[in-house]
């Protein structure tokens, strides 16, 4: 049986209807959104205006012409960043944050932006009152991830989004690992800007991902270029997505990510959230008989999502998942996850971890097979 259980890095397989769409797209459509005004265009228009009405649906965002694409979180996070903090600005993050925060973060505090990043607890928890006693007069925006890609832990981000709100502040959340697998409200949750790979939970392609932003942000733009609107302008243009849009954009995964959104949407947030919840339950129950086996982040099943990181004394976390993939075809990741503030948090930071990340297409069997593999390799149990 080969197994993929890496599906917090990118969710693999994708659904029929992804497939199907990226080749009509590329076979029958071909043209670039908001490029040329012949029927080719205002069809990839169209594929575009569908893919972030769905969008908006699924975050209940507030306006569907405030979602840019982008080709990956992490370009979504550095756009929302780079447009809002300037010198002289506070910050405030968590200390479990990925790299798609945390060096954009780094390289701002570099340009005389003041960074705070707010202590999470080993297993991963934030108390949003600690959150609440480092804002200072010039923190213009909290900025961080809504589940951790190596804890697992979900943060409380609607109390979060509370303590911004009541303060004025700008709230920033990395969805990376909740879109599509975790319910997110935009309006209830306080979020001002969202930003959403493509291409895991939304079952997307690679290359896909996006900014949703509120109405009434001012960002100031990363990357300039062609907007297929105001061309005689020297600037981007103020409206959104255009200001944002910068040079022609992945159509054809954009019209995948469509068909993984429309597949989420049916299938329901709710369902998918109760299949992955009822695979890491049964993972960490199979994994917790292995001796001298560790699971980072919560006890708490409630407070996961899909990501169960585990360590085993005497093991060598790399060459667990080397033999997992070579010898049993189980694939999952092992490392730092780019993520090391996480593994201090948890004390992980020198070996790292042994990561298995289930999704809506795995099964119990497989969940099982893998535990088993592991037990066969470390011993015991
Ligand atoms: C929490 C978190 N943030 C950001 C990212 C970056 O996402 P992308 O690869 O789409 O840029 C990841 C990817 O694993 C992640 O887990």
């Amino acid at each position: 049986m080969s197994v993929y259980l890496d599906n917090a890095a990118t969710s693999w397989p994708k659904p029929e209807a992804v497939y199907r769409a990226v080749s009509r797209f590329m076979r029958h459509v071909g043209a670039t959104p908001g490029r040329g005004g012949h029927r080719r265009e205002a069809k990839a228009s169209q594929i575009a205006d569908n893919a972030r009405a769905a969008l908006a649906t699924l975050f209940h965002a507030p306006d569907p012409q405030g979602i840019a694409f982008t080709l990956n979180a992490t370009q979504a996070i550095n756009m929302a960043l780079k447009g809002i903090l300037r010198p002289g600005d506070h910050v405030i993050t968590s200390s479990i944050e990925h790299n798609a925060v945390w060096r954009p973060l780094k390289a701002l505090e570099r340009d005389g932006v003041a960074v705070t990043a707010v202590p999470c607890a080993p297993d991963g928890a934030l108390d949003p009152a600690a959150l609440e006693a480092v804002i200072q007069p010039n923190t213009r925006l909290i900025a961080m991830l809504h589940a951790s890609n190596v804890l697992g832990t979900l943060l409380p981000v609607a109390a979060i989004g509370a303590v911004a709100r009541g303060h004025g502040i700008l709230f920033l959340v990395d969805a990376a690992q909740t879109a599509g697998a975790y319910p997110i409200d935009m309006e209830s949750m306080c979020i001002d800007l969202l930003a959403f790979p493509g291409h895991k939970g939304l079952y997307g392609p690679h290359g896909t991902g996006g900014l949703v932003v509120r109405p009434g942000i001012a960002l100031e733009t990363w990357i300039e270029g062609g907007s297929g609107v105001e061309s005689s302008l020297e600037t981007m243009p103020e409206t959104l997505p255009e200001r944002l849009e910068a040079g022609t954009q992945n159509a054809a995964g954009i019209a995948g990510l469509l068909a993984g959104v429309r597949f989420v949407l049916a299938a329901g947030v709710a369902q998918i959230r109760a299949h992955e919840l009822a695979l890491t339950g049964l993972l960490i129950e199979e994994l917790a008989r292995i001796p001298n086996l560790r699971v980072l982040g919560p006890g708490d099943l409630d407070q996961r999502i899909a990501a169960v990181a585990v360590t085993v004394e005497g093991y060598v976390p790399e060459q667990l998942a080397d033999v997992l993939d070579q010898a049993f075809d189980i694939a999952t990741r092992a490392g730092l996850h780019c993520a090391p503030q996480a593994h201090r948090a948890a004390g992980t930071l020198v070996h790292g971890a042994l990561r298995f990340s289930p999704g809506y297409f795995n099964t119990a069997a497989e969940v099982l097979c893998a535990a088993e593999a592991l037990r066969s390799i470390v011993g015991g149990g």
